[in-house]
This record gives C-alpha cells, structure tokens and sequence, in this order.
C-alpha cells in the first residue's frame, strides 16, 4: 500500500479527483494518509474531511520565523509517514531540506508545459494569464518530480490542452484541469504504486 501526503493551498480539486480515483480503483493500492494545507481556510481542508481523512493547516505567519515554519511544515509530514507526498496545487515552494529529505519522493501537478510558463512567480492562475498573453495555441499540464529548483526535477508526465479563442485565465483553467491535471496526477500515482513509474526519477 502505498501511503501519501497531499500537500494543499486551495480549493483542492487535483485532491478530490485523487480521492475520487482511489474510490473509483483508479489508483490502486494506495491511501491518503494526510492532507495539509497551509492556508487555514483552504476548501480542500474540508473536502478531506469530508472524506474522513485527517487534514491540517500549517500557516506561515502562525510562527515567528521561516525556519520554525519549515520546521512546523516537516514535523507535520514525518508525522503521517509518507512514502510519496504529492504537491496537489500546493503554491509554496518546498524548503530545501525537506526536498533533500524526501528526495525522490515528491511529485508536483503544474498548469503548463514545462519548461513553458513555470518557475517562480507561475503559479495558480497567473500561468493562465500568462499563456493568454503571449498567444500560445497550445497548453497542458505536467507532473514532475520535486527537486531543489521551481519546477526543475524530472518529468513524469504531460498533456497538451488546445488554447481557445476567447479563453480567460478562468476557462482556460478549468480546461486545463479537467483535460489534464485531473487525469494525469491520478494516473501517475498510480503508476508509482504500481511500481511502473520508479521514484526518484522519470518512467
Ligand atoms: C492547479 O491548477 C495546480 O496545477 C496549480 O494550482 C491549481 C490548484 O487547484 N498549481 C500550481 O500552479 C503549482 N505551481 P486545486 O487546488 O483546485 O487543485
């Protein structure tokens, strides 16, 4: 059985279609031990518990330094014991000793084709505004693996979603998600608890 922790910051629909996959047999042999948000109000705090999963909030300005912080946010996740964590729409940037720590053992979902509209300050819709911007007809999502850089480690997985005429940074989002995001994250967990997809590297 492999055991995740789902890192989160908002609404938490890559969360939901996690859990709706492993419901579904989607994702085999596989159990979301924690959620953890670092916003306090995060809906996908609720959509955890709602499930029945222990879900947290570990918030920045609710220690006195970064480093407690990093600290807070570490002693969480030793805590739940993970094999995999899994950045679900997670918008920090992972402190560099608990990526050391969990090296190889951590995957992000994010909203383009990487190297394409990623790295610091791509983030949540931004990318979308972004990718409207500079008139690409073509965008997707990918899922990589976390390495000390933004959006560096190697990737596991992309799908391409047609830019449409018209589109807003809202639209193209939900495209996004619902062409991409929600099927490839899924299918990656699953391959890594299937053994197909080997942590710390690509497939
Ligand atoms: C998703 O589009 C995810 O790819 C993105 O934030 C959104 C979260 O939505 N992540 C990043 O931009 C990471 N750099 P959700 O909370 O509904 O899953």
């Amino acid at each position: 059985m492999l055991k995740i922790a789902v890192l989160v910051s908002g609404g938490g629909t890559n969360l939901q279609a996690i859990m709706d996959a492993i419901d579904s047999g989607k994702i085999r042999d596989t159990q979301i031990v924690s959620v953890i948000s670092n916003k306090a109000d995060a809906y996908a705090l609720e959509r955890a518990r709602l499930h029945g999963i222990a879900a947290r909030a570990v918030v920045k300005k609710d220690y006195p330094s970064p480093e407690e912080f990093h600290a807070a946010l570490t002693e969480a996740i030793d805590e739940a014991a993970p094999d995999l964590i899994v950045l679900a729409g997670f918008l920090l940037v992972l402190p560099e000793a608990l990526v050391k720590k969990y090296s190889g053992r951590i995957i992000n979902i994010h909203p383009s084709l990487i190297p394409s509209f990623c790295g610091n300050g791509f983030y949540g819709l931004r990318v979308h505004e972004a990718v409207l911007k500079r008139g690409v007809k073509v965008t997707g999502a990918t899922v990589h693996f976390v390495d000390e850089g933004t959006d560096t480690g190697p990737i596991i997985a992309q799908k391409a979603v047609e830019v449409k005429e018209g589109d807003t940074p809202e639209v193209l989002q939900r495209r996004v998600m619902e062409e991409a995001e929600w099927i490839i994250l899924p299918q990656v967990i699953d391959g890594i608890a299937a053994g197909r997809i080997k942590m710390g590297g690509a497939e």
